[in-house]
């Protein structure tokens, strides 16, 4: 099978460096290109440490774009408390890349990729959506030329760091609303699922046999955020191991017949008071929309064991 063309757009991040060292190394993707947006930490950080990432994994030759500095209309509200104030939990990478961003920002690079190509193509969304809220803002054509949008956010009611709102999608709530509402074929990679994706200590323990660069740095960032989630979130914190919610979302594209979803009409809250960036999903069709308002596909659980095993098969091959 030929491999599925991809774009990615992500805030690294210590998921985000943990799905991208899935991302560039499965047989299964072809990455047309990285983007890089803010979120976890400022753009500056974001930036650095995706393009550096794809130096370690021996991947300079994927363009990477910069994009959005601030989300559509509220400051950044970063996650340094979660990632560490580099991003990594501290990780230094052992070489520093010279390879620097397209002289395009994100949302116009974009554009160019998905006209370059002959079908539509996947576009993985980990992080905050504004640069991809941007490029449709920009460019309506670029609606037809998407083939789905699969995005690590939403949740059916809890959230993190809110009691009910996930961070990509509560850094940037208009970004998420805006585009649900242009009804691009949006996979919403939830909480619900990416929680039940953990891996655990000894999994990752067990990635000390490779020997490998990038497995040494899965183990070092993957170990301060077992800290960070533990004290900061008290539901990761009762688990046997971590969330690498991104990761999970890269999956599902190589994958999909690990997990199970269906098809519901939702919205994003952008005013409440005490539920801005909650995913309003209609999962008991309480407002008997149409199917073709049925347009995000909720993902709601995953088979652990197999996503784990194709994770650590691909870390072995660095
Ligand atoms: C998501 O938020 C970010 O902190 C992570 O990188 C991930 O994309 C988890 O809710
Ligand atoms: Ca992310």
């Amino acid at each position: 099978m030929n491999p599925i063309k991809v774009l990615i757009d992500c805030d690294t991040g210590i998921d985000d460096i943990v799905a991208l060292s899935y991302a560039l190394k499965t047989p299964d993707l072809e990455v047309l290109g990285v983007t890089t947006v803010c979120g976890n930490l400022p753009t500056d950080i974001t930036t650095y440490n995706t393009l550096n990432a794809l130096h370690l994994m021996g991947r300079d030759d994927i363009p990477l774009a910069r994009g959005a500095d601030r989300p559509l209309e509220r400051p950044l509200q970063d996650a340094a408390y979660i990632h560490g104030s580099n991003g990594l939990g501290g990780y230094e990478f052992p070489e520093k890349t010279s390879k620097t961003p397209v002289d395009q920002p994100a949302w116009e690079f974009l554009h160019a990729k998905l006209c370059e190509q002959s079908e539509p193509i996947d576009i993985l969304a980990l992080a905050p959506l504004t640069n991809i809220a941007l490029l449709l803002q920009k460019h309506p054509d670029a609606l037809a030329r998407i083939r789905r949008i699969v995005f690590m956010g939403g949740s059916l009611r809890t959230g993190n760091p809110t009691p009910v709102a996930t961070f990509n999608v509560l850094a940037d709530p208009e970004a998420a609303k805006y585009m649900i509402a242009t009804k691009v074929p949006f996979v919403m990679c939830s909480l619900d699922c990416t929680r039940g994706s953990y891996l655990t200590f000894e999994e990752l323990e067990s990635t000390r046999q490779f020997q490998n660069p990038v497995a040494d740095m899965v183990r070092q960032v993957t170990g301060f955020y077992i800290t960070s989630t533990k004290k900061e979130n008290t539901v990761d914190g009762k688990k046997k191991g971590i969330d690498i919610h991104d990761l999970c979302t890269v999956m599902y594209v190589t994958h999909p017949e690990l997990f199970e979803g269906e098809s519901y009409f939702a919205d994003v809250e952008t005013k409440g008071e005490l539920t801005t960036g909650f995913t309003l999903v209609d999962y008991e069709d309480n407002l008997r929309k149409p199917a073709e308002d049925k347009t995000v596909y909720f993902l709601k659980k995953v088979d652990r064991e197999a996503y784990v095993r194709y994770f650590l098969d691909t870390l072995a091959t660095y």
